[in-house]
């Protein structure tokens, strides 16, 4: 069960050329792709002539052309043209879903249409300041459920198992981070401090750390499955916590963007933003591939994960202390999707 009353990122608008690109989502397969006019749009990918997906036709200046017989559909997913027949049947049509393209991502509302409000469409300013916040962006498909994706990154006490390489290690010191939980409209956030602690991998080598540091991980949990993470050091003792001080250490920012394909897999797509030494491409670059070693860390561990709570699916879990953001996110979700299984179907 998804929520589909809500927006979903549904690629990356550098993935959307002029031509259809077949992406299944909330089990939907779907068509996406350019109109000649540069905007983004996103159909059923299942002709309603005979069944084709459109993604095997090709885009032309009214729309998307099927690729079998030439039907032509307009992104409000009306056929406009038929070829041989100057009559086109009302009911010559496939579904259409809002789209919008903002900050480098491609959004797309899987719901009710007449309820998509572009308002609640996540702000992330930090993909259009390439000055202040050079970042490179990829997607990983995972076979997981998706809310094993969220739960990860609701509990970070799992980098100092998972990620000693990069991120992680010391896992005494994760586990106790202080750590303030404060519910939101729309999530959860926390904010974690490792005070004087030893810097990972990542950090000691992307700005030369030579002893500890005061570090901080901000998180945001935004539904359906948006994380966003803000997080950094200074050396131990300048301030960053007494006088959230922020500059002059490492900083980086990352967007999580978790967007279900069917219930068993689900794509990943994610940023890491340099915000340390910005001028610097090379560092863009090894702060990219460092994460990119983290979340593939992550991909392996819950893969694995899924395949074995599949395999076991009556069987009783157990909650930890560390599970206390993880089940609030988990709870936020189960109300919202109450709240929608309550309404009128979607149309
Ligand atoms: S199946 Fe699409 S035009 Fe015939
Ligand atoms: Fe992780």
């Amino acid at each position: 069960m998804f929520i589909h009353n809500d927006w979903y990122i549904a690629a990356w608008g550098s993935e959307i050329k002029g031509r259809p690109f077949a992406r299944t989502i909330l089990n939907q397969p779907l068509v996406l792709y350019r109109e000649r006019n540069g905007k983004v749009a996103a159909l059923e990918d299942r002709c309603c002539h005979r069944g084709t997906p459109l993604a095997h036709g090709t885009v032309v200046s009214e729309g998307l052309q099927c690729g079998y017989h030439g039907l032509v559909f307009a992104a409000s997913g009306a056929c406009v043209r038929v070829p041989g027949q100057e009559h086109i049947p009302a009911q010559a049509r496939v579904r259409s879903y809002p789209v919008v393209e903002q900050d480098e991502f491609v959004w797309i509302w899987m719901g009710d249409a007449a309820q998509a409000d572009r308002s609640r469409i996540i702000s992330y300013p930090y993909h259009n300041d390439y000055v202040h916040w050079p970042h490179k962006c990829t997607t990983l498909q995972v076979k997981c459920d998706y809310l094993l994706l969220i739960d990860n990154l609701m509990d970070l006490t799992h980098l100092g198992y998972v990620h000693g390489r990069t991120v992680g290690g010391a896992p005494m010191t994760h586990v106790a981070a202080k750590m303030d939980i404060i519910p939101t409209p729309t999530g959860v956030k926390f904010i974690r401090w490792m005070l004087n602690s030893v810097p990972p991998a990542t950090y000691a080598k992307a700005v030369g750390f030579k002893g500890r540091v005061d570090r901080w991980q901000e998180t945001e949990f935004i539904a359906p499955s948006s994380v966003l993470q803000f997080t950094g050091a200074l050396e131990a003792g300048r301030g960053a916590y007494e006088q959230g001080k922020r500059e002059g250490g490492f900083a980086l920012r990352l967007f999580h963007g978790i967007t279900p394909e069917t219930d068993e897999t689900c794509f990943y797509f994610w940023s890491a933003a340099n915000g340390y030494r910005q001028d610097d491409p090379a560092a863009t670059e090894q702060l990219f591939n460092d994460i990119a070693v983290t979340f593939d860390e992550d991909r392996l561990i819950l893969e694995a994960q899924h395949a074995r709570l599949q395999g076991s699916p009556t069987l009783p879990l157990l909650d930890i202390d560390a599970d206390g953001v993880r089940i609030q996110a988990r709870r936020h979700l189960e109300r919202r999707l109450a709240e929608e299984t309550e309404m009128p179907a979607a149309k």
